[in-house]
């Protein structure tokens, strides 16, 4: 199974500081925000990686990553040239897949738990996707929302004003290799992208959408000052009580 990161993206919530650079360039307490997901992919044991980013800073990538050998990965890079949203972004990566499974990752989710054991489980699954689902101690209008029945998916609502479960959709999800022909499907949302709560609902309908629960710490660190600041103060904890 190969891997995707998502770096593109305007980064709006977070101006100023994504006036002149990239969010997932910025620091999360010793390092920069890519290189989480980055280190969750090599933990997972995937060892090819497609970084995706826009145009503006894609060069940036290129010169802190390289080739990701000091990660232990071996990285690709491909550009989106407008931020037309998470599906569309995943839909670069249609070539770089060879017809395999993918895990993607979203470049400003940051999470202890390793993906390693669901990996192997979904290489050998016929066919269908993983959502990790994250309980929140308040039903959130934030995110994603996910209606579960066991581990079996009932529906998924982007940002719902009235929540129907207190299950978030985090940004990691598994696909198979139809996931590329569905992408094609989608039509783009009011807010002008094509999106992945859409996407997964493709495999919620046919009834092989999976959610499992993350456990540990999870962190959409790009949606908020405020959750900037938790990561950074997650992350020093961490850090602190290895030393
Ligand atoms: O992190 C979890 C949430 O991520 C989910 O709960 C939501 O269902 C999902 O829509 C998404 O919501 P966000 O509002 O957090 O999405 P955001 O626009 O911040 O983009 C998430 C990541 O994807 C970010 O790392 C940038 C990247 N991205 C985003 C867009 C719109 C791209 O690479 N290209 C894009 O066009």
């Amino acid at each position: 199974m190969k891997g995707v990161i998502l770096a593109g993206g305007n980064a709006t919530r977070l101006r100023p500081l994504t006036w002149v650079t990239n969010k997932h360039l910025l620091p999360i307490y010793n390092k920069p925000m890519i290189f989480y997901p980055l280190e969750a992919m090599a933990k997972a044991g995937i060892h090819d990686v497609l970084v995706i980013t826009g145009p503006n800073h894609s060069g940036a990538f290129i010169n802190l990553l390289r080739s990701g050998k000091d990660f232990g990965l071996k990285l690709s890079y491909e550009i989106q040239e407008e931020a037309g949203g998470i599906a569309q972004a995943i839909g670069l990566a249609e070539d770089f897949s060879d017809n395999g499974k993918i895990l993607v990752i979203l470049g400003d989710n940051i999470f202890t738990q390793s993906l390693a054991g669901d990996v192997l489980e979904f290489e050998k699954r016929e066919k269908g996707a993983i959502v990790y689902g994250k309980k929140m101690a308040t039903k959130s209008k934030q995110y994603g929302v996910i209606e579960v029945k066991h581990d079996k998916v009932i529906s998924i609502e982007e940002k719902p004003e009235k929540p129907k479960s207190d299950i978030g959709q985090t940004g990691i999800y598994m696909y198979d290799s139809r996931v590329f022909n569905l992408i094609k499907k989608l039509k783009t949302s009011k807010r002008g992208e094509l999106e992945v709560t859409d996407l997964n609902n493709f495999y919620v309908r046919e009834g092989t959408m999976i959610c499992k629960m993350l456990t540990g710490w999870w962190v959409d660190a790009g949606t908020s000052f405020d959750e900037l600041l938790r990561a950074n103060i997650f992350v020093a904890k961490e850090v602190s009580t290895k030393k």
